[in-house]
């Protein structure tokens, strides 16, 4: 790892203890939790698992039979009914459940009362559309009230929900529902971004062409309602609404019914479908939630995620809600109408404990400390960090300029398929060092380890043994998710993360070890991007790569060479850049792309991307002596020096 952030990531020596005013109304405060749970990790668990509605008492906390994992065999609860209906049956009904405000400024509030009611009348309607338990349905909105009434109406009548992010073009959609086989489809006439509508209806259309298990679409009206809508096929909500009584019995499920699905990429062109279950992700979100946000009952809860990503689902959905906390959602960008939106947001809705990525950090550090100076944010107490390794610049700013130097941050390294957090800081006892997600949760057993799977100072992040929110495998594929999860090193879960300890024991994340790339928090394959750039008539072969972004982390580089016959024009540069972002969605669309005559290989015919990235950072090339033709790598360089300056 050669990158700067990086660099100055292991030589960071700074030290935060919690401030004393933090540390003594914290929910946790003394440090013997770590090794109770050592000392018995079910139990750990179960302790959280009680203090959750169970129809009925599980059997046995888990059944590790590796690599599959069943928690709280036996048991049979509902998310929904955890939820929402826990809350109202001890007379929180009406506490704020969700704040919302749309990218225009539009605002609305939903209590736990009435919250329970959309979702009642929700699942009602999706009963008498024929959505059964076992369903698969896929949810295609923008960040509105309804998408997170969606959910939890799939959770209570026991169908898994398969969000697929706004931000993804229609083919995209299309992969994503034919894979999951859903019935139904929900989505909206449009969504705001940045002022522009995304054309989310239209998006369906174009997906339904190719998707012959779907019966429906239930369509939310977000704006004028001016869509085509196909008859026998399309539904207004508010028209499958009509009629639907407001209580709607959760059904019973096996702890071990899936929940959702959720579509996330890994080293191949084809994104993998994470399955995660009912009891343990309940257990994971609940008590995550619980300890590392340290919610009290007056708290206003921002996890600034969209709800497609898993961090939506873990901590703007699930997690604050099954803490009967407050949880805001907002629709839009982070500088719509101008770069301080997030800090209206924070001193309008006072909110209290605010979740975000470092790429909007590095993005708000650019636009300048003014904004958010201008803003009243003393209502702030506790900060976050998620989807990349934060720089310790980025940390201290956001510290000192967003957290007036008062709030603890948790740095909170985990993944789709973890579920929920796995390392992180508990804020009222963990000495912060600024880039380090420092020590797993209680009950995690995480480890570094080298190629041979010995314990080492520096390698590859893995865990020793399975925790309640894990994935249970990858849709209709059991073999990839032994192969890579389960495989790499024998025995322990493989994360593909590089990690380094220090003295300490503080785990410091440094980043990706396989072809996964980080483009401002989106999670992208490099095999994804490929894909979608040979599928071009124009293009012979391709090969992209992630380089080193101040803001974004990564910006994609893509390596490409055309068919004999056609000519690498900035024409055809458009072309293809547009092609990529209409075949997975505008998030991968290349920054840039340089056309080579013959792409670095090896004798055996595998494409040096390592080389590549030595060139697009402007590196002195590696080792290149298992190269074919060591000459291509040179003049490639030139090549790129010359175009990119
Ligand atoms: O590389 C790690 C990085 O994000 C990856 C997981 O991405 P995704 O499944 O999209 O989930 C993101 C939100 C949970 C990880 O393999 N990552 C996530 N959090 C951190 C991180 N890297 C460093 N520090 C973190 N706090």
């Amino acid at each position: 790892m050669t990158h700067p952030a990086i660099e100055a990531l292991l030589k960071e020596e700074r030290v935060f203890p919690p401030p004393d005013s933090f540390r003594r109304q914290a929910n946790v405060r003394e440090e013997s939790v770590y090794e109770e749970a050592a000392k018995d990790r079910l139990k750990f668990w179960e302790k959280f698992a009680a203090e959750l509605h169970w129809f009925k008492p599980w059997k046995q906390t888990l059944d590790w039979n590796l690599p599959h994992a069943k928690w709280f065999v036996g048991g049979r609860t509902n998310l929904s009914f955890n939820c929402l209906d826990r809350h109202l049956i001890r007379g929180r009904g009406d506490k704020k459940a969700i704040l919302w405000e749309g990218e225009p400024g539009d605002q609305r509030s939903l209590t736990y009362a009435e919250l329970h009611r959309e979702v009642a009348r929700f699942a009602n309607a999706l009963r008498s559309l024929g959505i059964r338990r076992g369903d698969r349905v896929t949810l295609y909105m923008p960040m509105v009230p309804e998408l997170a009434v969606a959910m939890l109406s799939c959770a209570r009548i026991g169908a898994a929900h398969s969000v697929v992010f706004g931000g993804f073009s229609a083919e995209a959609l299309r992969d994503r529902i034919n894979d999951s086989q859903s019935k139904l489809v929900v989505t909206a006439d449009g969504g705001w971004r940045r002022g522009s509508v995304i054309p989310l209806k239209a998006n369906v259309d174009e997906a339904l062409s190719g998707a012959p298990t779907v019966e429906g679409v239930i369509v939310f009206k977000r704006m004028d309602g001016k869509v085509p809508m196909k008859g026998g096929r399309d539904l207004w909500w508010e028209e499958a609404l009509k009629g639907q009584g407001d209580s709607s019995p959760a059904e019973e499920l096996e702890s071990e019914e899936m929940l959702y699905l959720l579509y996330t990429s890994g080293t191949t062109g084809k994104p993998k479908g994470i399955v995660h279950t009912t009891g343990g992700y309940m257990v994971g979100c609940y008590a995550t939630t619980k300890w590392i946000f340290d919610l009290k009952e007056e708290d206003c809860f921002w996890c600034s995620a969209d709800i497609g990503w898993v961090t939506g689902h873990s901590y703007v959905v699930y997690g604050p809600l099954l803490n009967g906390a407050t949880t805001l959602m907002y629709e839009g960008a982070p500088d719509h109408p101008e770069g301080d939106r997030f800090w209206k947001i924070i001193e309008k809705y006072r909110v209290s404990v605010f979740y975000t990525a470092p790429t909007a950090i590095r993005a708000f550090m650019k636009w300048g400390d003014q904004l958010p100076k201008g803003r009243d944010l003393s209502s702030l107490r506790l900060l976050g960090s998620v989807g990349e390794p934060i720089n310790p610049e980025a940390w201290i700013w956001y510290h000192e300029i967003i957290g007036g130097g008062r709030c603890p941050i948790v740095d909170t390294w985990w993944q789709t398929e973890t579920g929920h957090i796995l390392i992180s800081p508990l804020p009222g006892i963990t000495t912060l060092k600024p880039g380090s997600a420092t020590r797993p949760f209680p009950g995690i057993e995480a480890e570094v380890v080298n190629d041979q799977g010995e314990l080492s100072e520096s390698g590859y992040l893995v865990i020793r043994s399975p925790w309640p929110g894990m994935l249970r495998g990858i849709y209709g594929d059991p073999k990839r998710y032994q192969e890579i999860y389960w495989s790499r090193i024998p025995g322990v879960y493989f994360t593909g993360d590089g990690c380094k300890r220090d003295r300490d024991g503080y785990f410091w994340l440094l980043g990706r070890v396989d072809d996964v790339l980080k483009v401002s928090g989106h999670r992208l394959s490099t095999m994804e991007i490929e894909s979608a750039l040979v599928d071009h008539p124009g293009v012979a072969e391709a090969a992209a790569i992630g380089k080193h972004h101040e803001i974004k982390e990564n910006a994609i580089v893509a390596f490409v060479t055309l068919k004999s016959g056609v000519a690498g024009s900035p024409q055809m540069e458009a072309e293809l850049k547009e092609h990529v972002a209409k075949k997975i969605g505008a998030i991968a669309r290349p920054d840039h792309i340089l056309f080579a005559a013959e792409l670095p290989k090896t004798r055996s015919g595998k494409i040096m991307r390592r080389l590549l990235r030595d060139i697009a950072e402007g590196r002195v090339l590696g080792d290149t002596t298992t190269l074919a033709d060591a000459t291509i790598v040179q003049s490639l360089k030139e090549k790129y020096e010359d175009k990119e300056g």
